[in-house]
């Protein structure tokens, strides 16, 4: 929390006199609501202010990358199980943060939130064909065969047809998988569409991040340099 007139000069509203005539004039909202108070305690990250109607400063756009362990559901809320959201520190709760996708609850690695729905909906969008990459242990080892069958667009066992992607096998029962959409437990049913089971997955890379060093079930911000390279792929 801070002082509304600290807020307002900090945000570029004017100087300190000025800001003191323009809270006067009643031009400054809270949440909609007009404040002339200068001293008024306010949560820029939380609240919406307004200056002639128009947004000032407003709620900063972050976006946040988990490691992810094993047995966390991803989800905002459940009734059973432990979410993703229980991983975020406390100083991060409040900001409107939202897994962008999905990571079944067995499924480690690369896990993306934002408080921007905007970015949120085309980061999953398959239209922008966000290239996600995930490592997996199976059951069999991946052959020339199922390379083909990933490139040309598989049809997995209901019938559901997906996206060109991209098999790398490491050796036996290891694979690198890079697929551009996020239907529900993808890379399982690719696998098991080919007879190989999946034992082990994790997400290594999304949209160009990778997870580097990030120890499993913490977090770190993305720079301002790194958001605007989510912008480009996403674009
Ligand atoms: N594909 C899956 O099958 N599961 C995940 O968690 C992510 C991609």
């Amino acid at each position: 929390m801070e002082r509304l007139d600290k807020f307002l000069t900090g945000a570029g509203a004017g100087t300190r006199s000025q800001v003191k005539q323009i809270l006067k004039c009643g031009r400054v909202a809270v949440d909609g609501a007009i404040v002339k108070d200068g001293s008024a305690k306010v949560s820029p990250e939380a609240q919406t202010i307004t200056l002639d109607g128009e947004p000032l400063g407003g709620k900063r756009r972050m976006v946040v990358m988990l490691n992810k362990p094993e047995g966390y559901v991803t989800s905002t809320d459940d009734p059973r199980d432990r979410t993703v959201m229980e991983l975020l520190p406390e100083e991060y709760r409040h900001q409107d943060l939202k897994p962008v996708g999905r990571l079944d609850k067995a499924t480690e690695g690369l896990l993306l939130f934002t408080n921007d729905g905007d970015l949120l909906h085309r980061l999953i969008s398959p239209k922008k064909e966000v290239p996600k990459v995930y490592y997996a242990k199976h059951e069999g080892t991946a052959g020339t065969e199922d390379i083909r069958a990933f490139e040309s667009g598989l049809t997995l066992r209901d019938g559901t047809v997906c996206l060109s992607a991209k098999l790398e096998p490491l050796g036996a029962g290891e694979s690198l998988i890079t697929v551009c959409e996020g239907k529900y437990h993808q890379v399982r049913r690719m696998m098991a569409s080919r007879n190989m089971t999946v034992l082990y997955l994790e997400r290594r890379q999304e949209a160009g991040l990778a997870l580097g060093d990030l120890p499993r079930g913490q977090i770190r911000e993305l720079t301002a340099e790194e958001i605007q390279n989510l912008e480009k792929v996403a674009q």
